[in-house]
């Protein structure tokens, strides 16, 4: 119970963060947060449906589940190109630690690919793991807005 609460927490903070997306105008930088964007949005359908605010449905979560597995795999393709915007908050420190900074884009599509989307249980208890990628990530390799 405690755990789903937490999770639920995480959820519709990570549904806040996306209203705070930057708007870049390099291309190389702009893609690499669109990619983010398609991250966050569906995390979002995950976090509304695991908190009860949307109701539970299969088809929305698996596609969801499946678009942040299928993002997470783009990351280290889109972030490999050390592109500058005064609207970035990536830290330079992510190409100073590549090796770790694609293992936490792999620690994501591993999060989403084991979540069981099948059911509200799964996808509340999913939650804590796909959100905890996120958070270990941005901490790390993200300028705090
Ligand atoms: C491997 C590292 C990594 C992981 C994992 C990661 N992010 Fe990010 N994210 C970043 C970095 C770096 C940026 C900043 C990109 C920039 O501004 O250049 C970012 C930016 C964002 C943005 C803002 C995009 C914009 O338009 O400015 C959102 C929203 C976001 N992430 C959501 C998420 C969510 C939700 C998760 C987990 C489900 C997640 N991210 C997982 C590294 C990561």
């Amino acid at each position: 119970m405690k755990h789903a609460t937490k999770a639920l927490a995480l959820g519709l903070a990570l549904v806040a963060g996306v209203a705070m997306a930057a708007e870049a105008t390099d291309p190389t930088v702009k893609a690499r947060q669109e990619l983010m964007d398609v991250i966050g949005m569906n995390t979002g359908i995950l976090g509304k449906m695991a908190g009860g605010e949307t109701p539970f449905d299969a088809a929305a979560a698996e596609g969801a589940k499946a678009a942040i597995a299928g993002a997470a795999a783009e990351i280290a393709a889109k972030f490999e190109p050390q592109a500058a915007d005064p609207k970035s908050t990536a830290k330079e420190d992510i190409w100073a630690n590549w090796d770790d900074f694609v293992k936490k884009g792999d620690a994501l599509k591993a999060a989403a690919e084991a979540m069981d989307a099948t059911t509200l249980e799964g996808v509340q208890a999913g939650m804590g793991a796909i959100g905890g990628s996120c958070k270990d990530c941005h901490s790390t390799y993200r300028i705090p807005s």
